[in-house]
Parts: C-alpha cells; structure tokens; sequence
C-alpha cells in the first residue's frame, strides 16, 4: 500500500517538474524608464495591463549597483520606490489580477552607465562584497514581494572588431572607437568564478525565501564563453536570457551596418555573432534546452546612408553613423517598432522605405532609402523585427527545444496598436509561434 502511495506521489511529481520547465515562456522585459518619455512614446503603468495577458514572466528594468556599499540599489528611487509612483510595489500587484504571471527585478541591463562596469566586477571580488550584495538582493525582492531577480550583468564588452567582413576595405579598417570593449579585464577568470559563487550564494538564500527564482541575461557583447561558467552556473539557475542581437550598432559600429539579429552565421560574420552561435555555447556546455530562452528585440537598429553607401542595399554597407532619430523615441540610430511601422506605410515622414524580407528566415529583415543625388539627402538603412521575424525566432526556439522566448523590451513594440489595431505585435508574433 505504502509502495503504491509513494509511486503515486513519485508520478504526480514528475508531472509537476515537468510543468515546471515548459518551453513557451514569453519573459517580457519592461524599460520601467520608458515611462519618461515625451509624448506618444511615453509607456504608463497601464500600458503594461494588455501585455500581461501574453507575457508569462515580466522582468523589471533595471535596479542597478552602489559602488560604495555593494548593495542592489533603486537607479531611479523616483519611479521605483518614491511615494508619487512606488513602481516596484505597482508592479508586482499585477499578480492579483494575473495569478500566473511571475515578476522579477533585474539588476544591470546596461542601465547603469557603461564606465561604471567595475561596479559589477567589485562585487563579484571578495566574499564581504558578494554576502553584501546577496543580502541587499534578499531584502529588495521581500520588500517589494518580486517571484524573483535576474543578473543582466554588466562583464566588460569584447572589443569591437576592426576588420569588416569579406571585403573589409583598408580605409574602413581602422575606426575611431571611443568607448566600447576599450577595457581590458585582467582578472577574467576570477571575475567569472568570482560570479559563479555569487550566483550559488543568491540561490542559497532564495531557497530559503519561498524558492524564489534566479536567471541571468547575457547582454549584448559579452562573451559567454569568458565569464559564464555555463556548467556550473545551470544548477542555480532558473533560466539564462541571451540577449544575441545588437551584434551590430550604430554606436559600436558607426562604418559598418549589418543586421543587428540573425538567427544563423552567414559568410564573413564570427561564428558567434548570431542567435544559433550563442545557443550552441550553453547547450554543448551542460545547460538544457529548457533553461536558455532566446532574446528578441522590438527595436530597429539604423544608420545613415551617404553618396559613398552602395545602392544595392544589401548588408554589410558603408554608412556613416546613427540613422536619423524617430519622431518619438527621438533617439539617432534607434526606431521603436511603432516608428519602423509607419515609416514602412505611411509617405508623410518622406518617402516610403524600401523593404527587403528575409525568404531564408535566418538573417533578419531590413528596409532603407538610399542617399538622394538630386537633392542630397540623406538615406538610411534600418535592421527592424516585425511579427514574421520575431516568429522565426520562435520557430527557432521551438525546434531546438529551447524554453521560450524574452522580448526586448514592451515600451518598444507598438503597445498602443497603431501598426495594425493589435497591441504588442511583436509579442504575440513570438508568442504564437511558440
Ligand atoms: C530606457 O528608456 C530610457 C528612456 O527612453 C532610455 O534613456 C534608457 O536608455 C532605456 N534603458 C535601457 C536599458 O534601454
Ligand atoms: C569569445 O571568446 C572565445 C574564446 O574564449 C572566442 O573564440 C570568440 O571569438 C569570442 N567571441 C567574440 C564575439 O569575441
């Protein structure tokens, strides 16, 4: 009799484990800053409410690091704590109304300033930094009642490439980059086992407080395969979002336009510069399928098309820097997909764009509108996802069994429906691909 019990409870919690590693989540990650933005762009509270009905997880973005004390910190006290808005408390009383939905705070994500990645290693240093830290995670998540935190942490960039792809031409060659990947780790392989234990501490103490989750973000341009133990890091994680896009930008790369997300290497471009190159990397590494969920960006990446650009279109181009700024993010090099989509539409921003879809569904799409002789306007070339495209992904994830999908992030897909009535286009062509 005791046999049977005990072979019961023993299925009924294979079933439970299997429910706990699904491969359709939907992580949404929220720019909570979006809500100071201007005018059409500005992203309220509100906004989320439709989103939450397709997204299983919703990721805050971001707290951030206090260089003196090592502690997890607010970055914007204002919106997230201040009495006026009090995000953080706002944000995870979303699960009254969405019981399922679990809401993390992620630390990092580039939100704090890129000269202050020592932060990031600091803590990583020495156990006095690390208890600190874990700590000061422990208290963040039972204040505000978050299911969980994320590590989007900020490892130093690798340096950018300075050779172009195939046909690198000599005058393209040498660029002036001021900034990005400029800093040498020297301590690498500390900083990494460094983060590994940290990672191990955080799951200890989450264990102990209702089994909260942990996941961590790559972000873009962090080499996995310097700093993530991937093996020994899989144990302690719920999950690892790998932000692979941006693998070209008009800030890191204001020569050189290429599509910011492909799924697949193609010819000229580094093995690892792709969705499939950094999957490979945690797959082969002992990490399941069902804890690497795939990032997908809402946001085009652009730059500028001059008289010296190749007409063709066809990536990698010569450009020069950031594409004109949209009428609403009001951000050179950056369009909302809101922006993408009325610019591939509507004449009244100049003149409809060129659009070139992707038939191999590997690369990305991109659209453009090449420099004007006559008048000697500027063109410009844009890196955009759109629902066909986020859904590739999403088959991608489907196919090699991956967990799911993050979207990156809500305030820039079309969250008030413009493009086609629909809000969150790009959520829900991820979304229902899965
Ligand atoms: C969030 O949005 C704000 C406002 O547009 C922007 O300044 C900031 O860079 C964004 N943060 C991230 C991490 O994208
Ligand atoms: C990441 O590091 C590995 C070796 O550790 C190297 O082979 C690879 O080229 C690096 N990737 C990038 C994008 O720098």
């Amino acid at each position: 009799m005791k046999l049977i019990t005990v072979g019961v409870l023993a299925t009924l919690c294979v079933a439970t484990f299997a429910v706990q590693h699904p491969h359709d989540k939907v992580v949404c990650f929220w720019n909570s800053t979006s809500f100071e933005r201007q005018g059409p762009a500005k992203f309220q509270i509100e906004d989320l409410r439709p989103a939450l009905s397709l997204c299983t997880h919703l990721v805050y973005g971001y707290a951030g690091i206090n260089a003196e004390t090592h502690e997890a910190t607010p970055l914007h006290p204002n919106i997230d704590t201040g009495a006026g808005y009090a995000f953080f408390r706002t944000v995870t009383q979303f699960k009254r109304t969405f019981p399922d939905l679990k809401v993390y705070l992620s630390i990092g994500g580039n939100d704090d300033p890129y000269e202050e990645t020592h932060k990031y290693l600091v803590v990583t240093e020495t156990s006095e930094t690390r208890a600190k830290f874990v700590n000061s995670v422990g208290r963040l998540l039972t204040d505000y009642d978050f299911d969980g935190v994320d590590l989007a942490w900020q490892f130093p960039e690798v340096k950018v490439k300075k050779k172009r792809g195939f046909f690198g031409s000599i005058a393209h060659s040498v660029k002036k980059v001021f900034g990005y990947g400029k800093f040498k780790d020297e301590r690498e392989q500390d900083h990494r086992d460094g983060f590994t234990i940290l990672v191990r501490d955080i799951k200890n103490l989450l264990r102990q407080r209702n089994n909260k989750d942990l996941t961590i973000t790559v972000l873009p341009h962090v080499n996995s395969s310097i700093y993530y133990d991937a093996r020994a890091l899989t144990p302690n994680i719920e999950a690892v979002h790998l932000f692979a896009f941006d693998q070209k930008t008009p800030d890191r790369n204001p020569k050189d336009a290429d599509y910011p997300a492909p799924i697949y290497e193609s010819y000229g471009r580094a093995f690892d510069e792709n969705i499939d190159g950094q999957v490979r990397y945690w797959l082969e590494h002992g990490t399941p399928g069902s804890k690497i969920i795939v990032g997908i960006p809402t946001f085009a990446r652009t730059w500028k098309l001059t008289a010296d650009s190749q007409i063709s279109g066809v990536p990698p181009l010569d450009v020069d820097g950031p594409g004109a700024e949209g009428p609403q993010t009001l951000t050179p090099g950056l369009l909302s997909y809101t922006e993408v989509c009325t610019r591939l539409t509507e004449t009244t921003l100049g003149t409809i764009l060129r659009r070139v879809s992707d038939p191999s569904k590997k690369y990305g799409s991109y659209a453009y509108q090449s420099y004007n002789d006559a008048t000697g306007a500027d063109g410009i070339w844009v890196g955009y996802e759109d629902p066909d495209t986020a859904g590739n992904k999403a088959n991608y994830v489907k196919a090699k069994g991956l967990g799911g999908v993050a979207i990156v992030d809500l305030s820039l897909d079309d969250f008030r429906g413009v493009c086609t009535g629909d809000k969150f286009p790009i959520t829900r062509g991820a979304k229902y691909k899965l």
